[in-house]
């Protein structure tokens, strides 16, 4: 099992001193560049003069609006929150895993699984993606079941490797575990995927599956600094979930800035356009320069230098770009990189082609 420690990104505040350029480019923590939609800041500012009050005791007002948001028939009962997708899945292993428990990941993936883990004192058994297309071993996943198994983590997309699991994989999956085990299915980036075989969790909830979607505000809809997140799954399950919440559990402007995201369709669009024009410009500059990447399927690019990838990213760092490495996240040699406005995607070749000229 690789080290998969999860600390979450550098600010710009903590790299400040490595740099060299005058202005620096974040394109390190898969955030959206456009920033909030003006009726975000709009909701906030409004309800900022109520913040001597504590916010609604329940988040029932946002929770049927999600439920609205994505349609097909759920309601408030298939919806939890929380203070980000980070804590919707903290949540859930808090109500469905015991110390001893076992939870299966797929490295290379996203971190904090290992650290809740950790955390929690479960025990955290990995079967790798293919090392070569990153797709999941559903087979080896469901060979690894034991009577302590409790959750399977799908990253979909995947983060660092910005792949996918299709459709046939996830029935798979779902059709292999038994009873007690629970799918958790990290969307976060769900609205970048254009793929039809992308499976529809949403009905696999509503099919009474043994699932939970995680969702995030921090991404298309740009409030990473505000922290809002949502889970979505059988009403059972959420009952379960909603139990470890605290009283007052979502602040006032998060739920405000909630509401007024979902209502702003153009913002999100905007979003999409963006990441969809540089994803284009930015693999037409990884095939130019002949540098190793993989398709992506969301709002950053996993590529693969020749160089080490720390002299890559302190290279690029000194010329005010931050972009990630991937070794914590179980893959040696990686770079990750936000997609971004077009100046910071420009800003970030030119670095690149500097760190390689030299
Ligand atoms: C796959 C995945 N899940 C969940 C999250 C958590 O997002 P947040 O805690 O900002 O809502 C992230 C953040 O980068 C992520 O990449």
């Amino acid at each position: 099992m690789q080290d998969l420690e999860y600390k979450g990104g550098p600010s710009i505040e903590e790299v400040r001193d490595r740099v060299e350029a005058d202005h620096i480019y974040k394109l390190s923590s898969n955030e959206n560049a456009l920033g909030p939609s003006p009726k975000v800041l709009e909701a906030i500012q409004k309800t900022a003069s109520t913040l001597h009050l504590y916010p609604p005791r329940e988040d029932d007002s946002l929770r049927e609006h999600i439920a609205a948001y994505h349609g097909k028939g759920l309601t408030r009962d298939h919806i939890y929150t929380g203070n980000s997708g980070s804590e919707v899945v903290e949540l859930l292993n808090r109500a469905f895993a015991q110390p001893g428990d076992e939870v299966i990941v797929s490295s290379p993936t996203f971190g904090l699984y290992k650290r809740l883990a950790g955390k929690l004192g479960l025990t955290l058994v990995d079967v790798p993606l293919d090392p070569d297309t990153f797709e999941y071993n559903i087979p080896a996943i469901l060979n690894e079941v034991t009577d302590r198994t409790r959750l399977v983590y799908v990253c979909n997309p995947n983060n660092p490797t910005a792949t996918l699991l299709l459709k046939p994989a996830m029935e798979a999956l779902l059709d292999g575990l038994p009873e007690r085990v629970i799918v958790v299915a990290d969307e976060v980036y769900y609205q970048f995927v254009e793929d039809s075989d992308y499976p529809d969790s949403i009905q696999s909830v509503l099919d009474n599956r043994n699932l939970i979607v995680v969702h995030s505000f921090s991404k298309t809809f740009s409030m990473a600094g505000l922290r809002l997140g949502y889970g979505i799954a059988r009403p059972d399950l959420v009952k379960a979930v909603r139990h470890f919440r605290c009283p007052f559990h979502l602040n006032a402007l998060a739920n405000a800035a909630g509401h007024a995201a979902l209502d702003d369709e153009q913002h999100v669009s905007d979003t999409l356009s963006m990441v969809q024009q540089g994803k284009t410009y930015l693999m037409g500059e990884f095939d130019r320069m002949g540098i190793p990447y993989w398709p992506s399927h969301t709002n950053f690019i996993m590529f693969k230098p020749e160089m080490p990838a720390d002299e890559l990213i302190e290279g690029v760092l000194k010329r005010g770009v931050m972009v990630r490495p991937t070794n914590r996240n179980g893959y040696d040699g990686g770079v990750r990189v936000t997609i971004g406005l077009p100046e910071e995607n420009r800003a970030f070749i030119q670095a690149l082609e500097h760190v390689y000229q030299r």
